[in-house]
C-alpha cells in the first residue's frame, strides 16, 4: 500500500506558521501518492513530564494518542518553530512522554524536519537541536532540512510558497525523503519475506 506519513505541526497556535508549512508538506506528499496523517500538537495536550504521575497513573491520554499515530506511520515529518534557538519545550515534553512507551515508536523511523519563522533564520537552529533527542531515540533524521524564513509573508492564498524557487526546493526535499523511505520500507518488506 501507500506510505503512511504522520506530518506533525509542533505549535499549538491556531494561526501557526508551522501548521501552514505542515499542510503544504501534506499537499506535496499526497500528490506523490503518500497516505498522510496531518496533526498538530494542539490535539495532544499533555501535562509537563512528571515521574511521580507516570508511576501513579501511567501515561497521559495525549501522549498515548500521539504514540498511536506515530506507531501507525512508516515515517514522520515535524514542522517545528524555534524557541530561543532551540526546541520548543512543548515538543521536547511530548517527545519525553512518548519515549517512555516501549517499544518507543521513534526508533528506526525516518523523519524529515522542517521549520518556519517570521525571522530570517527560519528556525533552522531549532531543527539542529531537535536532531539530538530524535537521533538519541534511534530516528533516522533526513540529512536535508527545510527552514522557511519570513514565514509570515511567504505563503500564497492557496497555501503554496510565493517564491517559486523555494517551493521547488521544498518539493525536491519532500520527494527525496519519500524516495528514501519508499526504498527502505520496500527493502524491509523483502527482507521479512
Ligand atoms: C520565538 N520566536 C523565535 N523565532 C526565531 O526565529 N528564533 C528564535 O529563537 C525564536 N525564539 C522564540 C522564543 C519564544 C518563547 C517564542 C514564543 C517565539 C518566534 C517564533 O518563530 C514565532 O512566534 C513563530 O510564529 C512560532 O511558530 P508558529 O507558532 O507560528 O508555528
Amino acid at each position: 500500500g501507500p506510505l503512511r506519513v504522520l506530518v506533525l505541526g509542533a505549535s499549538v497556535r491556531a494561526e501557526s506558521l508551522n501548521a501552514r508549512l505542515a499542510s503544504l508538506v501534506r499537499d506535496l506528499m499526497t500528490d506523490s501518492g503518500a497516505d498522510v496523517d496531518l496533526a498538530t500538537l494542539r490535539e495532544f495536550g499533555m501535562p509537563l513530564y512528571d515521574g511521580d504521575m507516570e508511576e501513579a497513573e501511567g501515561l497521559p491520554p495525549g501522549a498515548l494518542a500521539l504514540h498511536d499515530r506515530l506507531d501507525r506511520s512508516d515515517a514522520f515529518v515535524i514542522a517545528s518553530p524555534e524557541y530561543n534557538a532551540s526546541v520548543p519545550g512543548l515538543l521536547k515534553n511530548a517527545i519525553d512522554w512518548v519515549s517512555r512507551i516501549r517499544p518507543q515508536p521513534f526508533k528506526t523511523k525516518h523523519a524529515l524536519l522542517v521549520s518556519a519563522s517570521p525571522s530570517l533564520v527560519g528556525g533552522n537552529r531549532g531543527l539542529w537541536a531537535l536532531r539530538v533527542p530524535l537521533e538519541h531515540l534511534g530516528t533516522r533524521v533526513y540529512p536535508d532540512m527545510f527552514s522557511l524564513a519570513a514565514g509570515h509573508q511567504a505563503f500564497t492564498g492557496d497555501g503554496r510558497l510565493a517564491d517559486a524557487g523555494l517551493q521547488e526546493r521544498l518539493a525536491e526535499t519532500v520527494s527525496g525523503f519519500l524516495s528514501l523511505v519508499e526504498a527502505d520500507v520496500r527493502y524491509v518488506c523483502l527482507e521479512r519475506r
